[in-house]
């Protein structure tokens, strides 16, 4: 029996691949991804070249050039079959098995679940614009404007996080304007976009869209122009919307966060937009829930220093232990700093750049977590601050890492007044790393098809148009497509063909597809590449248009037919212009 696609697909969204290797591999943070010895037993090495992407889910070995996701890992190093591993990994997350002959009802639910998600999500795109759009445009939400103007949001911030006005009362030009844009309202319903009782749900508020890492709308947080009851109103759980493991801002910091490699993590939307107009780019807020794991996971993948703002009144506290332990298996330095008043408030009254020096004070979040214990227990005689011992062994045993367990033994035995003895157990030997980086290949055509292989699979909602609409410039008589012979390498033209049937689609669907369970070994070299390659919408296109550039050179020196050299020259000339002929983006 096969096991199901939708279960494959469940097993690989939860499978940690950071985790899989780590049975097999100690792994050290490095910047974006975890390096540590290659595991496979035939390839033995002194200095590390196995890479892991915990943002992609990808592994790529440098030295033996072996690569692919958790399934892949566990297969080869397990030596199990495909349909092994998915059950072992399955087992280790807590997911039950389907099997797909076991029902073609169940197939088709799943067809169906994957059709209706793709329609909420276009439902939410369309309210965003249309929420947008009123807030910008309407003389309804003169209100809403002039309450964004006095608390000093700017019109460039407005813009930039597509903040938007839900008309008050408006029903039914909501519903007609989304029927005009082909959303109906089951699909509203779905998306969370109307109450229970059929109205819409953020009528009269201002609206929040909150995007997923890959930049797709996934819900609201929706405020009360003025004072009001609730404050927030925010899209309720759908099936796209899950708030433990969403952060708002995430697509405005992710660059900014790569650059300074670290993140802010404050509590407020409100926070985010003020913090990020003054210049703090890096921030994003947890939307109204504590730190969860997922949250660390996804800010693992972009910064390796997390800086936890708490309000005063501190809701996120709560979080300090799960999070010390968290920290630890993502390989981040957490620090936490309480503040006196919200962010949002304070940066009205200082300038942003003074919250950067201000961060140098954060205590790293394992101190303040054992100092917070320690704290209930202040003032007690020894005995009593004894009882504090328990809570803070168990805290320190949720930490793996040798040199932060002694860290911790430290720091409690100093707090509580406690011998070291008392807190310690004892600790492993650490490997020492060195970062890898591969050359690229020398050979330009060969390197241009990889550039666009990398950008296909890692950043499938830039590429995606460009295979669908192919490559438009007002210097081409008609738009431009790549096609499988402009790759000079037989597997690159594969994986091309391949992923060209997936064109938009996010990269746990392009795994699934079983033609690519073969290459795996190229896909985790493709995408360990695209990863440090940062695009944007113009490179995407130049990448394009370069191979295509190339490949019309090369197939004019191969032809010996005149007419047709001429042709190809005359083409490749017109694809430089279009490089270099950027349109004006709308
Ligand atoms: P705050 O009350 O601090 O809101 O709640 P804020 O974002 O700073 O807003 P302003 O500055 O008063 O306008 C922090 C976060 O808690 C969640 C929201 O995610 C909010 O950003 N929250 C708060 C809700 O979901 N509902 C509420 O009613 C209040
Ligand atoms: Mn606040």
């Amino acid at each position: 029996m096969r096991i199901s696609r939708r279960t494959i697909d469940e097993v690989r969204q939860a499978a940690d691949v950071v985790e899989a290797a780590s049975e097999f591999t100690a792994l050290r943070r490095q910047g974006a991804r975890f390096v540590g010895l290659c595991p496979y037993p035939d390839h033995q090495e002194k200095t590390p070249s196995f890479s892991v992407s915990p943002d992609l889910g990808l592994y790529y070995c440098f030295g033996c050039q072996r690569g692919g996701d958790a399934i892949k890992l566990v297969q080869d190093l397990r030596s199990t079959t495909f349909a092994e591993a998915v059950q072992y990994l399955a087992e280790k997350n807590g997911l039950r098995i389907e099997y797909e002959s076991s029902s073609p009802e169940e197939a088709e639910r799943a067809r169906r679940a994957e059709s209706r998600r793709r329609r909420i999500y276009r439902a939410l795109a369309a309210a965003a614009v249309y929420y947008h759009k009123f807030l910008t445009h309407s003389r309804a939400a003169e209100g809403a404007r002039r309450y964004l103007a006095e608390r000093g949001i700017s019109q460039s911030t407005i813009g930039e996080f597509r903040l938007g006005y839900a008309p008050e009362g408006g029903r039914e030009a909501f519903v007609r304007a989304m029927r005009k844009v082909r959303v109906g309202e089951e699909e509203l319903g779905l998306a969370g976009l109307l109450s229970r009782r059929g109205r819409e749900r953020f009528a009269g508020r201002i609206t929040f869209p909150i995007s997923d890492r890959r930049g797709r709308v996934v819900g609201f947080g929706a405020r009360v122009v003025g004072e009001g009851m609730p404050k927030y109103l925010n899209t309720p759980e759908t099936e796209v919307f899950n708030k433990r493991n969403l952060l708002y801002g995430l697509p405005q910091a992710a660059g900014a966060m790569r650059r300074e490699r670290s993140a802010v993590v404050v509590e407020g939307y409100t926070d985010v937009l003020m913090l990020h107009q003054g210049g703090v780019e890096n921030v994003v807020a947890t939307l109204g829930t504590a730190m969860t794991e997922a949250h660390l996971r996804t800010l693992s993948a972009h910064a390796d220093t997390i800086y936890l703002l708490f309000d005063p009144d501190a809701a996120g506290e709560k979080a300090v232990e799960r999070v010390t332990a968290a920290a630890a298996r993502f390989r981040l330095d957490v620090r936490v700093m309480k503040l006196e008043e919200d962010p949002a408030d304070w940066v009205l009254s200082h300038p942003a750049s003074e919250l950067s020096s201000m961060l140098s004070g954060a205590v790293p979040v394992m101190e303040y977590g054992i100092r917070r214990i320690a704290g209930r227990y202040m003032g007690a005689d020894a005995a009593s601050r004894s009882r504090a011992l328990p809570e803070v062994r168990a805290m320190i045993r949720g930490l793996h890492d040798p040199v932060l367990r002694r860290e911790a033994v430290r720091i409690a035995s100093e707090a509580l007044g406690v011998p070291a003895r008392l807190l310690q157990e004892r600790s492993v030997g650490d490997v020492p790393v060195r970062g890898y980086d591969r050359p690229s290949p020398d050979d330009p055509h060969l390197q241009a098809g990889r550039e666009v292989l990398a950008l296909m699979l890692t950043r499938p909602d830039l590429t995606g148009p460009l295979l669908r609409q192919g490559v438009d410039s007002p210097v081409l008589p008609e738009p431009f497509f790549l096609r499988q012979e402009d790759f000079s390498d037989r597997e690159q033209a594969e994986i091309f063909s391949i992923l060209g049937d997936h064109a938009g689609e996010s990269l746990d669907g392009v795994l699934t597809d079983e033609r690519l369970r073969s290459r795996m070994d190229a896909v985790g070299e493709l995408a360990s590449y695209g990863e440090r390659l940062y695009p944007t919408r113009e490179s995407v296109r130049e990448a394009w248009l370069r191979l295509g550039v190339l490949s019309c050179r090369r197939r004019k020196r191969e032809t010996t037919d005149y007419d047709l050299k001429a042709k190809l020259h005359a083409r490749a000339r017109l694809l430089e212009r279009a490089m270099r002929d950027v349109p004006a983006v709308p």
